[in-house]
């Protein structure tokens, strides 16, 4: 299945793309948002930390467009090798995307068989090895921390009952004998958002990615970022407001219409935050 971009018209919209200004894709992914820039006129450094996302962009042949394979924790050093001193842009779409998702193999889906990985980039540590070696207390940390998992101990408690674990699924049924199936959505869904965070340092990278923007895009520019939990959007939100630098033009985030909502379901959690860099002095 192909990827849909999420907030496509808005977000290329609120960057306010200008003929020949250079423009960061931070999530590269399926190049949606990318192809949008470029057909703006703008031109395109697109970072992904996923290899594979890398190589299907680069099959594409599109012109304009700088692609760069690491983390977006990273953009500084990398522009800087580029040689680039200011964009006139930022955008973020956060999170996996449905390439990850339908891909089993790639241990994100609770719903498809595979291995317990979650790794988005080259990184060392695996979902498996936290849910086999981190101790009850760890784990449950970490589910309450990034899953907002209010049954989280409970969890832990099964998880370190039951193991060791190789799979996705496998994990998931005994998750959903810790929990049942009361609540809306899988109950597998949290904990499996949580070990993805805490595998790929989301949060981390996310802020990283906030202090970068505020270093490098010259003034006038625009930062647009999607998010889609409230961990990431709390972030965000609280980054822009403590900034010296970074205003935000958006006081409520944007959410997806309910066209969008209906036709693409990885939309209905989406939040896009928007900031324009401006000289100190916020208003
Ligand atoms: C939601 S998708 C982006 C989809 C894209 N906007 C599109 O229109 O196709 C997110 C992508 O960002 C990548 N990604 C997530 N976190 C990253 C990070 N910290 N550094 C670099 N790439 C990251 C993922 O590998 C994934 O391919």
């Amino acid at each position: 299945m192909n990827h849909t971009p999420v907030l496509y018209q808005e977000a290329l919209d609120w960057l306010a793309i200008r003929p020949g200004g250079v423009y960061v894709d931070a999530t590269l992914g399926g190049a949606g948002h990318t192809r949008g820039i470029l057909e703006r006129g703008g031109r395109v450094v697109a970072f992904d930390q996923d290899p594979e996302a890398i190589a299907r962009a680069k099959a594409l042949g599109l012109p304009n467009l700088t692609l760069v394979e690491a983390n977006f924790s990273e953009l500084l050093p990398q522009l800087q090798k580029l040689g680039i001193g200011q964009v006139d842009g930022i955008l973020a779409d956060l999170g996996v995307s449905s390439f990850h998702f339908d891909d089993p193999q790639r241990g994100f889906s609770y719903q498809l068989e595979g291995p317990l990985d979650m790794r988005m980039g080259s990184g060392d540590l695996t979902a498996a090895e936290v849910v086999n070696s981190y101790s009850e207390e760890e784990i449950a940390d970490i589910l309450f921390k990034y899953g907002e998992e209010p049954r989280a101990r409970r969890i832990a408690r099964f998880i370190v009952e039951n193991r060791p674990f190789t799979s996705t699924t496998q994990l998931a049924e005994v998750i959903r004998r810790a929990t049942g199936f009361r609540e809306a959505g899988h109950p597998a869904r949290k904990s499996f958002q949580a070990l993805r965070i805490y595998v790929n340092d989301e949060l981390g990278a996310l802020e990283q990615l906030l202090r970068s923007a505020e270093a490098v895009l010259r003034k006038g520019g625009r930062l647009v970022i999607i998010s889609f939990h409230s961990l990431e959007d709390r972030l965000v939100k609280h980054f822009l407001r403590e900034s010296a630098v970074l205003q935000p033009l958006t006081k409520k985030p944007i959410v997806p219409s309910e066209t969008e909502q209906r036709e693409n379901p990885r939309a209905r959690s989406a939040k896009m935050r928007v900031a324009e860099r401006v000289d100190g002095g916020k208003a």
